[in-house]
């Protein structure tokens, strides 16, 4: 009797079992890698460097705990009830953004903040462009990066262009053929 119950609440209710096919959800995962910076540009003086970053100019770098937060956007798929694996997710982060990040010197390390400033903006920036398509190959959109640098600072991108005009410089090129 229960049992019927609950199949006519599925059938005739408010359809929880049948999802419309645009339903749309966002997904976030989290996860944190430890790592070391420094902020400042070559092409200028210590003395400018750190009226620009203040501290985090002094030459040998410091380091931060990061929290990094991904969003996907997607639909829900009606089978799985996900908007996409979730251990597909965390796969793609930990191998392309906390593996190679973890425990490194950024601006030595990572080829990519050799001529970029490793700013949590920048940083962000970049694991966004890293992460864009092979979140599109398991079948979601990218839509937020969310990376807490301290517990006074954080830097969000969003990767989707309806959303802001921030797009990281790989999706413009993208976006225009
Ligand atoms: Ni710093």
């Amino acid at each position: 009797q229960a049992e019927d119950g609950i199949r006519d609440h599925c059938v005739t209710g408010v359809q929880t079992c049948a999802l419309p096919i645009s339903m749309e959800a966002f997904l976030s995962i989290r996860t944190h890698f430890a790592a070391a910076h420094r902020l400042a540009r070559e092409e200028l003086s210590q003395s400018e460097n750190e009226a620009i970053y203040g501290k985090c100019a002094r030459v040998h770098g410091h380091g931060h705990n990061y929290l990094l937060e991904v969003t996907v956007r997607g639909p829900i798929d009606g089978r799985t009830g996900m908007v996409c694996d979730l251990a597909a997710l965390q796969h793609v982060v930990q191998e392309l953004v906390v593996e190679p990040m973890d425990h490194t010197f950024l601006n030595k390390d990572i080829a990519y903040f050799a001529s970029c400033v490793p700013t949590a903006e920048n940083i962000a920036l970049h694991i966004a462009d890293l992460l864009q398509g092979p979140i599109a190959a398991i079948g979601a959109r990218l839509h937020k990066v969310r990376l807490q640098e301290s517990p006074n600072n954080a830097a969000e991108v969003f990767a989707e262009t309806p959303q802001l005009g921030m797009v990281p410089t790989a999706l413009e090129a993208l976006a225009t053929p």
